[in-house]
């Protein structure tokens, strides 16, 4: 078997699997589409573009005996195990072209359509398909998700800050003629090469709507779509991919269970536990719900580090609390909650808890089993994803249980004039056409930071934050807001002599992104005396010297 006689004859360099970093001679199989290279190239009439066409052929064997796109690519043999086994290519595709990165599989229709379905009629039960469950096809892993790009996510064999960064284009931007520095991520986090690719990939080779098509391309988008609703299973270690529901994000997630569960439930003299934390996102819907229940809302108060007084906290239960729902950590302050208490405490009084994962996902490990809580709520900006996406789970008879907030197409098994019966979860919260592309972005933002290991983020960052805090102690007449013991990278603060839209404003002319305002989290500041802080938050591609570079220009301020 001889390499060479692919490759000088390929004028696609991603063809070439030598170039793209594979090794066909430590390969065995498959040798008759390698016998047949051989034996065309040795004939005086061979055409480059059938051999082309059998060099594709060759891939896609590679690829059916499970030898791994990945390999092929080159990817670092120590992140094979994180990457699942690659499906065959559909037969549709044998014989095309390549147009996509060498890694990006082709898709294979694993994912069926519910179109006849909804022709088989009368007297089906409320609750009846199964939308999000994956079709189990013979030799393909119903669990596959695509990789990104192609384009390797270097997993580090040590957290290297400075390998990491070259994943984040938009942190080689220069502003006011000085480098980016990103300490905007409670806002928003940045996004990978990996995610961006993805979202090109999807809109150049995927693009359909889902579920409901008899064509290729609505195939290989359900797959991916589905695809990515198992990785956010796996991320959030959850029972199965009907609790996990696409929403637009945080907000939307928290509206859906009070508009849904909230109105379906709640009593007048029912109660609503908050804390006094929370984002407004967290606080406005339960507002308007207690205004159309009768229900009240009882806040847990914090100490003045910011942490919840878990004493005051037991004795706003009882057995009128109907929910609890609180963040996993503050966005103003940085405290982390004690999440798993504050679930088993309300649990004992029967009431349901929902989690603002918000600022949390992108820092802590995610265990909702272990957690137990009845509904976690995150967006995809915030770890890395796009915008316009998110998640919302739940457990799945409690989703079962609950009406639709919104309804429509998608959502149903079937309709009459009569009466409509609904798909069971996750399809009956997605009524309409969802944001197909980057809920499939998501899964990649996922798999990314899974691929650098959330500890590693958590330990990496809580090294930066303590650097960080000691580095705006030396800054005098810097007050600091939220000091709790257990904290996320946030670090909010006022600097006495200065308003802080103008520490805000003068950060930027030096090209640092902060926050500067009342973060959208208005009760907690007010518990502290103030209408607004300067809040840099940190997340695991910023470096010391990127700290260093904040503490110098609020000397500069002050001395200016
Ligand atoms: C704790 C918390 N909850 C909810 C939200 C709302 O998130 P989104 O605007 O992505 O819906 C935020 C956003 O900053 C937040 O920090």
């Amino acid at each position: 078997m001889s390499t060479n006689t692919t490759s000088t004859t390929m004028t696609n360099p991603e063809l070439i699997p030598e170039k793209a970093g594979g090794n066909l001679t430590a390969l065995s199989p498959p040798t008759t589409a390698l016998t047949e290279v051989e034996n065309i190239s040795l004939n005086p009439l061979f055409q480059p573009d059938l051999l082309e066409h059998l060099a594709q052929t060759i891939i896609q064997e590679l690829q059916r005996h499970d030898l791994g796109a990945s390999r092929a690519k080159g990817l670092s043999p120590d992140r094979d195990d994180l990457v699942p086994s690659t499906p065959a290519t559909s037969p549709a595709a044998v014989g095309e072209r390549p147009t996509v990165p060498f890694a990006v599989p082709l898709a294979t229709p694993s994912f069926y359509f519910i179109e006849e379905l909804e022709t088989k009629i009368p007297d089906l039960p409320a609750v009846v398909a199964k939308p999000g469950q994956l079709v189990q096809v013979p030799g393909i892993d119903p669990l596959f998700v695509p990789q990104a790009s192609g384009r390797s996510v270097q997993r580090p064999s040590f957290f290297d800050v400075h390998t990491i960064r070259q994943d984040f284009p938009i942190l080689q931007e220069r502003v006011n003629g000085k480098p980016l520095i990103w300490f905007d991520n409670a806002a928003t986090t940045q996004k990978p090469q990996a995610v961006i690719d993805r979202l090109v990939h999807f809109y150049s080779h995927e693009n359909s709507n889902v579920h409901r098509a008899a064509h290729e391309l609505a195939a290989r988008s359900t797959d991916a779509y589905e695809a990515a609703r198992e990785t956010v299973r796996r991320f959030l270690n959850a029972s199965s991919a009907n609790e996990i529901i696409f929403v637009r994000g945080t907000t939307e997630g928290i509206n859906l269970v009070a508009k849904s569960w909230g109105q379906q439930t709640l009593q007048a003299g029912d109660e609503i536990v908050l804390t006094h934390l929370e984002h407004h996102a967290n606080i406005v819907p339960w507002q308007q719900l207690a205004a159309q229940t009768g229900a009240k809302l009882r806040v847990v108060p914090v100490d003045d580090h910011g942490q919840i007084l878990l004493a005051e906290y037991q004795q706003l239960l009882n057995s009128r609390t109907k929910l609890v729902a609180f963040s996993h950590v503050s966005n103003a302050l940085g405290t982390i909650t004690p999440a798993k208490q504050i679930i088993d405490l309300a649990h004992r009084v029967g009431a349901k808890v929902l989690l603002d994962g918000a600022q949390s996902v992108s820092h802590i490990p995610i265990d909702v089993q272990q957690l137990g809580c009845d509904w976690f709520v995150f967006s995809g900006h915030k770890v890395f994803g796009p915008t316009g996406i998110g998640v919302l789970y739940g457990q799945e008879d409690l989703l079962n249980a609950t009406v639709p907030w919104q309804s429509g197409g998608n959502m149903i098994v079937d309709v009459t004039f009569e009466r409509t019966v609904y798909q069971a979860a996750p399809t009956r919260f997605e009524a309409g056409t969802g944001n197909i592309a980057d809920a499939v972005g998501l899964g990649t933002a996922l798999d990314y930071v899974q691929q650098i290991g959330l500890t590693t983020i958590a330990n990496y960052e809580h090294e930066l934050l303590e650097y960080a805090t000691a580095g705006l102690a030396t800054i005098p007449g810097l007050r600091l807001i939220g000091t709790a013991a257990d904290k996320a990278a946030v670090l909010s603060f006022v600097l006495e002599g200065f308003d802080v839209e103008f520490i805000g404003q003068a950060l930027n002319r030096e090209g640092i992104a902060v926050r500067a305002g009342h973060h959208c989290a208005q009760p907690i500041l007010r518990r502290f005396g103030l209408e607004a802080t300067v809040r840099p938050s940190l997340a695991f591609y910023n470096t010391k010297a990127e700290v260093d570079a904040l503490v110098a220009a609020l000397e500069r301020l002050q001395h200016e």
